[in-house]
């Protein structure tokens, strides 16, 4: 993990993604490197845990900055952009179809998705050099798969019209020529960017972290999310099992359980065979404020032995 840019934690709701993504980036922070930490999850709980809240990157403490991108400003964003990229593109009605189609987008499944990678991109290509980890708590697995495959198809898109662009430029003109460069240079730069973003996330770079508890519909999820992950071409090779009762339990009722998760233990074990499977321990309360952060951040340490 030391040596990744791009440390992606994700997994079904309420598992721990945002307990543990936050406890990385702390860990890492205190060996001293420079950590970005990413929330893109619609449900922001940062906040919470880090007891920071406000607008762009903020300072935790000198080696450890946080963003919470708030996919719906952007969707807003993004199609004000988009629009204003296009407008000078096509003729006015055309214009009007296209503006028609985004008001529409705006409701569609995968909207924030899309947005949410935009500014993801944007940061991660922007501050490439100011940290050595960007750590990025997702949002549950739908959407961040769903978002991992915008990547590509956006892409594709872009690298479509502007080829269309280039060879049809004198047909379709509505403005000057200078707009329409300047229009098809924010297309071309959006292009570059998911290009290189998109080589970012599919190299040695990057290792996304399922994070899953030792329960039925848990593992079903992780495991078609590895699947995923692999198909993708996405590094997938260390797991975190969080919520693992403790081996002392005397409570018959909690002795039953745990009895249970040694079941769902073992199935984990044969299921993801091949990686490295970190277990956390299960707490006796939640994990709220710094102290307590430092507390999982110091456990996570210890069980992944840096
Ligand atoms: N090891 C643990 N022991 C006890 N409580 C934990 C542990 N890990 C996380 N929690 C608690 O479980 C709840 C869910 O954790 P967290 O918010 O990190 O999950 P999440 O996967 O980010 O959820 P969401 O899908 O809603 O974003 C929180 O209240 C958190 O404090
Ligand atoms: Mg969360």
């Amino acid at each position: 993990m030391l040596d990744k840019k791009l440390i992606l934690f994700g997994g079904k709701g309420g598992v721990g993604k945002t307990t543990l993504s936050s406890a990385t980036a702390l860990l890492l922070s205190r060996k001293g490197r420079r950590v970005l930490l990413v929330s893109t999850d619609p449900a922001h709980s940062l906040s919470d845990i880090l007891g920071v809240e406000g607008k762009g990157i903020l300072k935790v403490t000198e080696g450890l900055h946080v963003l919470e991108i708030d996919p719906e400003g952007v969707v807003k964003e993004y199609i004000k952009n988009a629009l204003a990229s296009i407008e000078p593109l096509v003729s006015p009605d055309v214009f009007e179809k296209v503006r028609e189609a985004f008001r529409s987008v705006e409701e569609t499944p995968g909207t924030e998705e899309s947005a949410t990678l935009e500014e993801l991109s944007k940061t991660v290509l922007r501050s490439y050099d100011d940290y050595e980890h960007f750590v990025i708590d997702t949002a549950p697995t739908g959407h961040t798969l769903q978002m991992l495959k915008t990547v590509g198809r956006v892409g594709a898109w872009l690298e479509e019209l502007l080829k269309r662009r280039k060879t049809a430029k004198r047909f379709w003109s509505a403005g000057g020529r200078d707009k329409e460069d300047r229009a098809l240079d924010i297309l071309e730069e959006r292009r570059r960017r998911f290009s290189r973003f998109s080589e970012i996330l599919l190299s040695r770079e990057t290792l996304f972290v399922p994070v899953l508890n030792p329960e039925r519909l848990s593992i079903e999820e992780t495991s078609r999310l590895v699947t995923s992950l692999r198909k993708l071409g996405v590094g997938v090779d260390t797991l975190v099992v969080n919520k693992v009762l403790p081996e002392n339990v005397r409570d018959e009722f909690l002795t039953a359980r745990k009895e249970q998760e040694r079941e769902y233990m073992r199935e984990i074990e044969e299921r993801f065979r091949g990686m490295r499977i970190v277990k956390m321990p299960m707490r006796d309360r939640d994990v709220r404020g710094m102290e307590q952060l430092e507390e999982v951040a110091v456990e996570l340490g210890r069980r992944l032995g840096v």
